[in-house]
């Protein structure tokens, strides 16, 4: 058991406030659902300053608002400026997250508090998921479909505000984003300006009509599909206190500050370094069922697996205790949990159980979950790493920075006084970053390059980044679309396959492994292949049924690598279910769900992988690829995937390591591949690991000479 040691907080005073305790799930429901909606709204600290809020909107173009994580901003400004007239002439206001499952559960929540269907006048678009319709007015949408969106509609004509969320996070997609959107609203300010006087018609409703002779500014209208060209609102929330990198950015522009209230948060550390932070994750959970008064726990993980290989340790632990002291309930949050499981998180324990949230760093300030009184902060988070000199990108555990260690515990403190145990020694905390470093200057830059380059933005050395992204970091992103044909060698665009590309919501890399494969005749292959790849591990190696995991495993394994193993997976997946074709969904999903856990497949995995399948399929489809099967030929995929993933070879050296050949690094093939022990010269991988090893997964062999002679602008030069 880590012991724990009381210390002082590190973030100083703490307000205290009792008036407003919006918990109301274990008191007897007096009022109607409405009604009780309607009184938790009112009491959120947001509430009071609804006019002073719109009055600054309407003064200023550009807003940025600072409020406490809980304090109402996601949920609440977007009604306000719904209420204030600002969807008049059909237009929306956009809200963008950085993770999907936050656009997902906040639109519902806001549907719910408008009492409308979702869907219909809130609604929500995240890759591969649009529910909105054309009454949509308020639309809550991750950054990333947002920079999508404007490749078909480059002036955001729909949208008279838009919110960029959740800012300090500073995700890639909200850098690039920001830059987009102070393009675009000196593109439109200028437009409405030299428009309004003379020359123009107007339309009944009220749209500038076109100039009989043309000037630049009438491909601008037939970009905007008639749409009637008003200023652009733009809005941008953060959770961090130091609005001057955004207000800088944007030429001093404006910042309020939004009161939140929090409630002490006593902050502990262990006595000693943690060597294994899952199983003291664990302890303290036990540890402050049996100890502590009621209150929800909120657990901070790094991923999915880490997720679900808890939430089963702790069913195994609860079996242990006497029956009065099993009342935990368990329930998950992380980015590809299906979106009908989403909600389950703000829905309260049974009465007497105490509930336990896993959660990955979603629940740091993206959402805010009603209940928590205690926060258990490993103290550790997944992060993307980027090396431009060898051009590889991993996912990396790294310690938090200060500043996301005092979010988390933050989040104890929202209903009344909490406590928040940090998995590690209190020396630590004086070790950590003050904040964490923006992603654009740790990430592959090429699928971002892709798109601004779709956008007509063609400098992109000059394009004004919030934080410039190193040159070494462009300079290899461009080198890479160039090798992958997306880019001509004068840095254009190609014409089709840069444009096919830019048109797909995937990486790059395997955008052109689907061109390249209606090619080589194996793109229904390719397309599962890629859905696959998608999601987070489709086979799941509990670590007390390891024998029999690897066992099930061997069903499916093909010995020409992952890719055909996982192709296997989802066509048994497949004829289960035309065998199954007569009964329900319900019933089906059920059905589904059994032989997963007969196979050690992740069905949570396979069922996302299936959804991104129908959709990737669909936009092939529609690009016009020709979708066939190259049968039993799986030479044919393997060559394909040779040319496709070419930067990504690799061969065996004399010691049975590989040597990656784009990189020069030495890496070791992951122990879940199915290639583990292969003999084979030449592989070719998609994912590159980094704990204490260098691991390479998700494993294909190869003919060393297809390289040359399928990527013979990249090998026959070396
Ligand atoms: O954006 P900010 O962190 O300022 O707050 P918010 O997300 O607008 O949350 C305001 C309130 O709505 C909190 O009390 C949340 O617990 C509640 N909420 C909820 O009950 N269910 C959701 N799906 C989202 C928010
Ligand atoms: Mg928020």
């Amino acid at each position: 058991m880590p012991s724990m040691a009381q210390t002082q907080k590190p973030n100083g005073n703490l307000s205290f406030n009792h008036t407003n305790n919006n918990n109301n799930n274990n008191k007897p429901n007096f009022f109607s659902r409405r009604q009780k909606i309607l009184e938790q709204r009112k009491s959120l600290p947001i509430a009071s300053v609804e006019r002073r809020l719109i009055e600054e909107v309407r003064k200023h173009d550009i807003l940025i608002i600072v409020g406490e994580t809980g304090s109402g901003k996601t949920t609440q400004i977007p009604q306000f400026l719904f209420n204030a007239g600002f969807c008049r002439d059909g237009k929306c206001i956009g809200v963008t997250q950085p993770r999907r499952v936050a656009a997902v559960t906040v639109a519902k929540r806001v549907a719910d508090e408008c009492g409308v269907e979702l869907g219909q006048k809130v609604g929500y678009s995240i890759r591969f998921e649009d529910v909105t319709s054309s009454s949509t007015r308020i639309k809550y949408m991750t950054d990333g479909l947002l920079l999508r969106e404007a490749l078909l509609d480059p002036y955001l004509s729909r949208y008279s505000v838009i919110i960029v969320d959740e800012a300090h996070e500073r995700t890639v997609h909200t850098d690039v984003l920001l830059g987009l959107l102070k393009r675009v609203q000196n593109v439109r300010s200028k437009y409405i300006k030299d428009h309004t006087s003379v020359g123009h018609k107007r339309a009944s409703n009220g749209a500038i009509l076109e100039k009989e002779n043309a000037d630049p500014s009438i491909s601008i209208l037939k970009q905007c599909q008639g749409r009637k060209l008003t200023p652009l609102k733009v809005i941008i929330m953060s959770a961090s206190l130091d609005a001057r990198v955004f207000s800088e950015y944007f030429g001093g522009a404006r910042a309020v500050h939004i009161q939140g209230r929090q409630f002490p948060v006593d902050v502990f550390y262990t006595v000693d370094p943690q060597t294994d932070y899952l199983d003291s994750a664990i302890v303290t959970i036990f540890q402050i069922h049996s100890e502590e008064a009621p209150g929800d726990i909120l657990v901070f993980l790094t991923g999915q697996e880490e997720i679900e290989s808890v939430e089963k340790q702790i069913q195994e632990n609860l079996k242990q205790l006497p029956e009065d002291r099993r009342k935990i309930s368990t329930v998950s949050i992380f980015s590809s949990l299906p979106s009908e499981q989403q909600m389950r998180v703000f829905a309260p324990a049974p009465a007497g159980f105490r509930k336990v949230i896993l959660a990955t760093n979603i629940a740091e300030t993206s959402v805010t979950i009603p209940g928590i009184k205690y926060v258990i902060d490993p103290g550790v988070v997944k992060a993307r790493s980027y090396d431009p000199v060898k051009g590889m990108e991993s996912l990396i555990i790294v310690p938090t920075s200060k500043a996301q260690a005092i979010q988390r515990s933050g989040r104890a403190g929202r209903e009344g006084p909490g406590k928040c145990f940090r998995l590690y020694r209190e020396s630590e905390f004086e070790k950590l970053e003050d904040s964490t470093k923006p992603e654009i200057k740790r990430c592959n830059l090429s699928n971002v390059i892709l798109q601004l380059k779709a956008l007509g933005i063609d400098d992109i050395f000059g394009f004004d980044f919030i934080e410039k992204p190193s040159r070494a970091a462009i300079k290899k992103s461009v080198e890479e679309l160039i090798l992958l044909g997306a880019f001509t060698d004068e840095y254009k665009l190609s014409d089709p396959v840069g444009h096919q590309m830019a048109r797909l919501p995937l990486d790059p890399i395997y955008s052109k492994a689907l061109i390249l494969a209606s090619q080589f005749n194996c793109l229904e292959e390719m397309l599962i292949a890629v859905a696959m790849l998608s999601v987070e591990s489709i086979f799941y190696e509990p670590r007390e049924k390891l024998d029999e995991a690897r066992t099930a495993k061997k069903c499916f394994a093909s010995p020409e690598g992952d890719h055909l193993t996982l192709i296997n997976v989802y066509r048994a997946s497949n004829e289960l279910l035309e065998k199954n074709s007569e009964v329900g969904k319900e019933k089906r999903i059920k059905i589904l769900r059994k032989w997963c856990k007969e196979n050690f497949i992740n069905s949570r995995s396979l069922r996302h992988a299936r959804d991104i399948h129908s959709q990737i399929w669909r936009h092939v489809e529609q690009m016009g690829l020709c979708i066939s099967s190259c049968g039993d030929d799986t030479l044919q995929f393997r060559r394909c995937l040779a040319a496709a993933f070419f930067l990504n070879a690799a061969l065996k050296q004399p010691e049975g390591t590989y040597r990656a050949l784009a990189s020069g690094e030495v890496v070791q093939i992951h122990p879940t591949s199915v290639l583990f022990r292969t003999k084979a010269d030449c592989i070719i991988f998609n994912e590159f690991v980094k704990t204490t090893n260098k691991y390479i997964r998700n494993i294909t062999i190869i003919d060393g000479f297809w390289l040359t002679e399928l990527a013979p602008h990249y090998y026959a030069k070396q």
